[in-house]
């Protein structure tokens, strides 16, 4: 089977932009189950149940999140398994951070990991290992989004769970890394699949106010870019279902 990874969606326009090409994309790619980040779908910061319900009516099976998690508290309102938000928060988190889903004859386990430095966090590695080390070995078919700063933490992280899962795509970063390929025999991994986001932009946040605030060392939160013009950053993995394994790689940068 063929899973696509979606990077961080910044912004309506990028929502726009899947619920136009995302079911052209599934159709010419032949994907069969799509993860995709919204942390950043409420013009950068956070999710509504309103985005969330558009984002899953374009294609997309699972949303995964970060460290924007709860930038709006209208998060709150989605009550849905579909809804994924990384598994070691250490506030109070609206699910567990997994979930096992069903597809076709398959089960596919998918988690939301945050990385260190991004919000008060349990330790990554022992909440993960604590978790997939009690998952059904029936259930061969596992995906991580390992939110996370840091190349090597993520490079890290596909090494210490080689043997147990099927995928680690890395997200948060905004900037698709050339990186995709097959760890270890099995694991599919990129260290970051980028945005679907405003191209003309500092990771989606508008670069006239990106200038000013360092030329003048504002202490300012960045401001969000509403460019029209929108890249969609990816990642297929293809999977074969008896062992888990992922067999091929593509990134996708349209
Ligand atoms: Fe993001
Ligand atoms: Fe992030």
């Amino acid at each position: 089977m063929k899973i696509l990874a979606i990077g961080d969606i910044v912004g309506e326009n990028a929502v726009k932009r899947i619920e136009r090409d995302l079911p052209l994309i599934k159709k010419e790619f032949l994907i069969d189950f799509i993860v995709a980040n919204g942390e950043n779908a409420d013009n950068a910061r956070g999710i509504t149940k309103n985005i969330f319900e558009r984002i899953i009516n374009a294609g997309v099976n699972v949303v995964t999140m970060g460290n924007h998690t709860y930038s709006n508290k209208d998060i709150y309102e989605i009550d849905d398994y579909r809804l994924l938000v990384p598994i070691n928060y250490k506030r109070e988190t609206i699910n567990k951070g997994y979930a096992i889903y069903k597809y076709g004859g398959n089960k596919i386990f998918v988690s939301n990991i945050l990385g260190k430095g991004l919000g008060e966090s349990l330790n990554a590695f022992n909440t993960i290992d604590e978790v997939i080390s009690k998952i059904d070995d029936d259930i061969k078919i596992r995906v991580i989004d390992f939110h996370s700063e840091y190349g090597n933490e993520k490079r890290a992280m596909a090494y210490f769970l080689k043997d147990k899962i099927s995928i680690l795509f890395g997200t948060h970063t905004h900037i698709p890394t050339a990186d995709e390929q097959i760890l270890y025999g099995r694991v599919g991994y990129i260290t970051d699949i980028g945005m679907c986001g405003p191209i003309n932009s500092g990771i989606g946040y508008d670069l006239e106010f990106e200038v000013e605030r360092y030329r003048k060392e504002l202490k300012d939160d960045s401001k969000f870019c509403s460019d029209e013009n929108c890249c969609f950053n990816g990642c297929i993995f293809e999977i074969d279902e008896q062992t888990g394994k992922t067999i091929s790689v593509c990134r996708i940068n349209i």
